[in-house]
């Protein structure tokens, strides 16, 4: 049976790839801080998914979810990093510091100390597939885009020196990269539970859905093993790109 890891399993699109991927015949581990939502995944997935606890910004507790993985799995064949966060749309003049420290914590570092930790295996065993979830904040700049857009440059880069690294293995690498998503918490979060403000972003909008990214995911495991996807932007047809913006009498 195919194993594979995915983190920030407890929402959105983690959730979604989690459901996926069990209904794909993968025996799925799922981490996130949040462990009642992973026993509820658990509850409705039965036993070919395994609920582990795991906060990304803190090394401790990578090494014990590691540990538990372990006895579980002997290998992985599939990475899904996707737990992290935006906190914020202030510009970068007004932005929280702590909000920056925290975005960098989760989607730069935790996301390469979980790498680190799984690759090893992955290249003993010569097989694997790490995919990473980028954002199209990680290409398009924006106003109040500043820190979460660079971790998500950080997750497109990494993405591409892992490939430079795995040269020569079979081990694989993908960045996904979504545009707007509804269905998630994200934007909760990032609005700081601003239901308002959320409901204004989605309004008469047709997003992305987490269950389009599952199938995304989905689609780049059961691709043939000589076969590496080394990106994918998505956005909804609703969403595109505008000019580049110009102040006058400066
Ligand atoms: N929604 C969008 O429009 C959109 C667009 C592009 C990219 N993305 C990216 O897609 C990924 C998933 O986002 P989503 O939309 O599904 O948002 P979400 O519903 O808020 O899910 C985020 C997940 O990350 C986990 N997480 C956050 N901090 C963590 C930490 N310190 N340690 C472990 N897990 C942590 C959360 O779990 P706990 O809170 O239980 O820890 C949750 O499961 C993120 O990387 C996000 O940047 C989202």
């Amino acid at each position: 049976m195919k194993t594979a890891l995915v983190t920030g399993a407890s929402s959105g699109f983690g959730a979604a790839i989690c459901r996926r991927l069990v209904a794909e015949g993968y025996a799925v581990v799922g981490t996130a801080r949040r462990g009642d939502k992973l026993e509820a995944l658990r509850a409705e997935l039965g036993d070919n998914f395994m609920p582990v606890v795991m906060d990304v910004t803190e090394p401790a507790s990578i090494d014990a979810a590691f540990a538990q993985i372990q006895q579980r799995c002997t290998s992985l064949d599939v990475l899904v990093n996707n737990a992290g966060l935006a906190l914020g749309v202030e510009k970068a003049q007004q932005a929280n510091a702590a909000n920056w420290e925290r975005m960098i914590a989760t989607n730069v570092t935790g996301l390469a100390l979980v790498t680190h930790r799984a690759l090893p295996a992955m290249v003993a065993a010569n097989r694997g597939l790490i995919i990473n979830i980028g954002s199209t904040a990680g290409s398009v700049p924006y106003p109040g885009g500043n820190v979460y857009g660079a971790t998500k440059a950080f997750v497109k880069q990494f993405s591409r020196n892992l490939r430079a690294d795995l040269s020569g293995t079979r081990v694989r690498v993908t960045n996904i990269e979504p545009g707007l998503c509804s269905g998630t918490e994200f934007s909760m979060v990032r609005l700081d539970g601003n239901a308002e403000a959320v409901a204004e972003l989605y309004r008469d909008v047709e997003a992305i859905r987490p269950q389009d990214i599952a199938e995304t995911v989905a689609w780049v495991c059961q691709l043939p093993a000589h076969m590496n996807i080394n990106s994918m932007e998505i956005m909804p047809v609703a969403q595109s790109y505008a000019a580049l913006s110009v102040a006058r009498n400066l």
